[in-house]
């Protein structure tokens, strides 16, 4: 989408004002003087998720191991009833989804099922600038299958921070046995094509894994389009599912039939799980996948957040998210190049998510400058600061405070005050 944008302080209120996702900030708790653009690393409260929350407590306070069975065992079966609201933002069916776990929980969950070295065909092709805790699982898996990830693992360079398509494709070769890959990247928010990549490494008879993580929730996702093997992705970030809460993980149909990498009692069938067996005896869906007792508190939250994002719709907030970050990176131009500040992502609406990647040599000492001027964000090395216009619950008039606060940190230098040596978190 080509936008003209307007560099003018009423401008934003105007954007505000035609906003139709405008009225969905009031569903999330937003502090006053605070500006949140931190929705790629923890998405906002909203009060829905509160309200589900509170009447988990009520019913557990109630109810004691009852709540097990209460409203038809909505929380014994609460992984189904969440894929149901999770089913539009992926585009599967819920029976391909299971909501339970955490993300590199869910990475092992995955990979274990899925990697069957054979000697000729036992690779796992990834690349060089993932976050990292794919590839720690990925190394950790291929170790405990008998191989070394010096020789297994095979990482796909990138070129200047990108990663080319191209490239991945042609590393296709025929020793790979499974190619897992992030759909958005959480540094340089670089979308991958899901499609092109998937039909090529089946094309090759290798299996595909995505990390959802950092699209979910922020693009247009269709895994009945992509049809890849298996997906993972966690719900706290775009989602709104909460600190920690539950992950998901999708299983293709046609490989409801296997085995999990990793079985417990809650993959087991529904009929025969309380006869507690010896026997593992598969739920032949997504659902055989999870593990132990469901995360009955966290996956509340999730409820609540879910709906309030089916309320606004994927396609709706995608659209508003474009044209909002659009509006982030002309003001970056327009007002912050002549600082050193470039705008690190790429710029096509197709190939680049839910943030913007603003680049400066000082990065670190200007988000923390941000910081105590009440603008949430995040650096991440070298010098990336992340900046997340959400699109339902950041307003554009925000955007363009945030894009003066930066004007005025590096006009009166107050940076340079900042201790250069980095905090534990940042
Ligand atoms: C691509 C990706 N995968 C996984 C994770 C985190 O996994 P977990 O939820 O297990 O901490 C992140 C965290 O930001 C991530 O960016």
């Amino acid at each position: 989408m080509k936008a003209e944008y307007q560099d003018d302080p009423e401008y934003p209120k105007l954007l505000d004002n035609n906003d139709s996702l405008g009225h969905f900030r009031q569903r999330f708790f937003l502090k006053k003087d605070y500006i949140y653009m931190c929705g790629n690393s923890l998405g906002l409260a909203t009060k829905d998720a509160e309200k589900c929350v509170l009447e988990v407590m009520e019913k557990w306070k109630d109810e004691g191991i009852k709540i097990w069975m209460v409203d038809n065992n909505k929380y014994y079966l609460y992984s189904r009833y969440l894929a149901k609201l999770m089913a539009p933002i992926v585009g599967a069916d819920a029976d391909e989804i299971a909501v339970f776990g955490g993300t590199t929980i869910n990475i092992h969950q995955g990979i274990s099922t899925f990697y069957k070295p054979t000697k000729d065909k036992y690779k796992i092709l990834v690349d060089d600038v993932n976050f990292p805790t794919d590839r720690y699982a990925v190394d950790s898996q291929v170790r405990l299958k008998g191989y070394d990830p010096a020789d297994a693992v095979k990482v796909v360079k990138s070129k200047g921070n990108f990663m080319d398509e191209d490239d991945i494709i042609n590393a296709m070769t025929e020793d790979v046995a499974l190619v897992f890959l992030p759909n958005v990247y959480y540094r340089t928010v670089q979308v991958l094509d899901m499609v092109k990549i998937t039909n090529a490494a089946k094309e090759r008879g290798i299996l595909m894994g995505w990390d959802l993580c950092h699209g979910v929730g922020a693009v247009e996702i269709n895994l009945k389009e992509v049809d890849p093997d298996f997906a993972i992705w966690c719900t706290y970030k775009y989602l709104n599912g909460g600190p920690g809460s539950s992950a998901a993980i999708y299983i293709n149909r046609r490989h409801h039939n296997k085995l999990p990498g990793l079985a417990g009692w809650y993959g087991n069938k529904i009929e025969t799980q309380f006869l507690l067996r010896q026997n593992f005896d598969h739920q032949q869906d997504a659902n055989g996948w999870q593990i132990g007792t469901p995360n009955i508190l966290s996956m509340a939250s999730l409820e609540g957040a879910l709906r309030v994002i089916n309320e606004a719709g994927i396609p709706n907030m995608r659209k508003k998210s474009l044209h909002i970050t659009g509006y982030m990176m002309y003001l970056i131009e327009k007002k912050l190049s002549a600082y050193g500040f470039r705008v690190g992502n790429l710029r096509e609406d197709s190939r680049r998510g839910g943030h913007v990647c603003l680049e400066h040599d000082e990065g670190y000492r200007i988000s923390i400058a941000l910081k105590m001027r009440g603008i949430a964000q995040d650096f991440r090395d070298p010098n990336v600061i992340r900046l997340t216009p959400t699109a339902l619950y950041t307003s554009y008039e925000e955007v363009y405070k945030v894009v003066e606060t930066l004007l005025d940190i590096m006009k009166t230098e107050s940076y340079k005050e900042i201790d250069k040596n980095r905090s534990l978190v940042v």
